[in-house]
């Protein structure tokens, strides 16, 4: 939800803001701006459309200024246009803002300052804001940082915000609440960007804001973070940063996306690493080991999260009830938030979130946070939100996910999360130590069974894509453990084809689905061998009744769907449990290359943003 980035140092600052927004354009891609600041004046351009668009409109931008912002936009106030694009500046010229978030009392700020004489340019709360911080500034006569600090204590809503003032070179004043904000530290310069990958190549020394700080960062001084409400002063810690620039870089692959979905052996090995000792015959999860008493003894397990993070919390809803028989509920966090949910000290609230940055998410994880649950996050984004609210948690570890489609993520989480119900079945003594160590050894071999899956089933899934791609609608089924699978499926193919896609549980399909199928419908139908085998083949004859096209995903050998599908993708045999990882494979490349061939853009598709920072 819009990306950030700033720099103050001593090296030409437009390339390496105009390269970090390019880093950053996952985040927001409906318009971009930045500004530069020379000899105290402002070079701002900024325009409607992606940041390719703004290089070729920043020719003659100051060259030689070693300070400046810049931004890229994912559209809440005011449609993408021109002048809703960021950087704005103040009615006096004096003062110039980038902004992620939302002002949510912005209207009454607005209507208050309007009176006050100033006027407005553009429809977004981020114009009202850098005009409170002017009105402030000159009317208090305070400094930039006093004036930010003061006005951020006015506004409602949520925000990271990066701030220049015309006659201190010197000088940027950045602030976050509720959106993320990491300030790279160099010699004798900085970085600010939302995450860290525009500044990698330059410092792996970081510092993350924290919800309710600001920093006043000054050339020749360093960092000063204070706490917004009170001025109270906070020693910043600085992080080293893991990540490497190769993750944060396409590698040879026509997209992210295809990047990543082949990335994935190496993630999911990646996120058992230190984790799943299977000489040993354990599992080593200090998340998980240092609170069992919490999980085991809990009432019920709740998971909250949205989109692609949620269907991995349904497959999780199989997994711990199936292997550890603790209740579990899953819900969309916006729809938990609000709904005044009953919950204790016995209930264990589980975040999953690939960002850690949901808006929706992180509010629910608040709520039961105050309503006395242990909270307990999933997350992939080191040093997130999420994270750093939790009482306790797992990291993925699949690496930067860039590409808005979220593929290893979901992997890694249902690796993680297998991990964690096999771990505690054992412990509450639900699985033998033999099914235990069958379950282990398995989960250790699913890196490669997820290589020989994007090896044998890409080519066929081409010819898929290549026959079905103008289809206007499509339908994913599936039971059991891959009654999610299905959803998922379904959100790949939609969010990156546009084409609509349903997905439905294989049994739900007559009490209302089945009046769409005719001989133009696709049907997606996962029916791997293992759970409701019968049932999924008794729904496929359905399907074939009605003439619909069945494109199955079977497992390897599988002889009845073969008699009745159009297509069938082999995947290798594997245990229920494990299925919903390698069936994502196929449904994943094929959303890719359905999406490819109409022409779309893959890696950002329309109005979608990577992290969804505002609900
Ligand atoms: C779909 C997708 C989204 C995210 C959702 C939650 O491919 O990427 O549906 O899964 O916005 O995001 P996180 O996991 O960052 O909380």
């Amino acid at each position: 939800m819009c990306g950030i980035v700033g720099y103050l140092g001593f090296r030409e600052a437009y390339p390496i803001i105009i390269n970090g927004l390019k880093r950053l354009e996952y985040r927001g891609y409906d318009s971009a701006g930045l500004v530069v600041m020379n000899n105290n004046s402002f070079g701002l351009v900024k325009t409607k459309g992606k940041v390719s668009e703004l290089e070729e409109k920043s020719q003659n931008i100051n060259d030689g200024a070693t300070v400046g912002i810049g931004h890229t936009r994912w559209a809440t106030h005011g449609v993408p246009n021109d002048v809703n694009s960021h950087p704005h500046l103040s009615n006096d010229g004096n003062l110039v803002i980038v902004h992620n978030g939302i002002i949510e009392n912005y209207d009454s700020i607005k209507t208050e300052l309007k009176q006050k004489g100033f006027v407005f340019h553009s429809d977004t709360d981020t114009e009202v804001l850098v005009n409170l911080i002017q009105y402030v500034k000159n009317s208090e006569n305070l400094s930039l940082t006093e004036a930010v600090r003061y006005a951020l204590n006015e506004v409602i809503g949520a925000y990271a915000i990066a701030v220049m003032e015309k006659d201190q070179p010197n000088e940027i004043v950045v602030g976050r609440l509720g959106s993320p904000l990491a300030i790279g530290i160099g010699e004798n310069e900085f970085f600010i960007a939302s995450d860290a990958s525009p500044f990698l190549q330059f410092t792996k020394d970081a510092v993350y804001l924290d919800d309710g700080e600001m920093a006043t960062i000054t050339l020749g001084q360093g960092v000063d973070v204070r706490k917004i409400k009170d001025n109270l002063q906070v020693i910043p810690a600085v992080q080293e940063l893991q990540m490497n620039l190769e993750e944060i870089e396409k590698g040879g692959f026509e997209h992210f996306m295809l990047k990543e979905i082949y990335e994935q052996p190496k993630s999911i090995r990646d996120t058992m690493r230190g984790r799943l000792l299977v000489e040993e015959g354990v599992i080593k999860m200090a998340g998980i080991w240092d609170h069992q008493e919490r999980f085991l003894n809990a009432k019920r397990i709740i998971i909250v999260a949205c989109g692609t993070s949620y269907h991995a919390g349904l497959v999780a809803e199989y997994l711990i009830e199936d292997l550890a028989r603790i209740p579990v509920e899953v819900e969309y966090a916006s729809e938990f938030r609000y709904r005044n949910p009953i919950i204790n000290k016995r209930d264990v609230v589980i975040a999953i979130s690939q960002s850690g940055e949901t808006a929706d998410t992180l509010a629910a994880l608040k709520l039961a946070k105050e309503k006395g649950a242990f909270i307990y996050g999933i997350n992939n984004v080191v040093g997130s939100s999420i994270a750093r609210i939790t009482d306790a948690g797992s990291y993925t570890h699949a690496g930067p996910e860039i590409g808005v489609a979220s593929t290893k993520a979901f992997t890694a989480q249902l690796t993680i999360l297998s991990l964690i119900a096999i771990k505690l079945g054992k412990h509450n003594g639900n699985l033998s130590t033999e099914r235990f160590n069958a379950l282990i050894s398995e989960l250790d071999s699913i890196p490669e069974l997820v290589q020989e899956t994007l090896e044998t089933t890409a080519e066929q899934v081409i010819e898929v894509a290549e026959k079905y791609k103008d289809a206007p609608n499509a339908l994913y089924l599936g039971r059991g453990y891959n009654f999610p699978s299905a959803l998922e499926g379904a959100l790949k193919l939609k969010e990156i084809s546009y084409i609509h896609a349903e997905g439905y549980p294989a049994a739900e399909m007559k009490h209302g689905p089945i009046a769409l199928i005719d001989e133009n419908m696709p049907v997606v139908i996962i029916a791997t061998k293992t759970g409701h085998y019968e049932k999924v083949v008794s729904n496929a004859q359905e399907i074939k009744a009605r003439k619909g096209q069945i494109i199955a995903v079977v497992n390897k050998g599988d002889q009845e769907v073969r008699k009745i599908a159009d297509h069938v993708i082999e995947i290798p045999n594997s245990s229920e449990e494990f299925s919903p990882i390698l069936a994502a494979i196929p449904l994943q490349l094929l959303s890719y290359y359905v999406a490819v061939k109409l022409g779309r853009n893959v890696d950002q598709p329309r109005n979608l943003a990577k992290s969804v920072t505002v609900e």
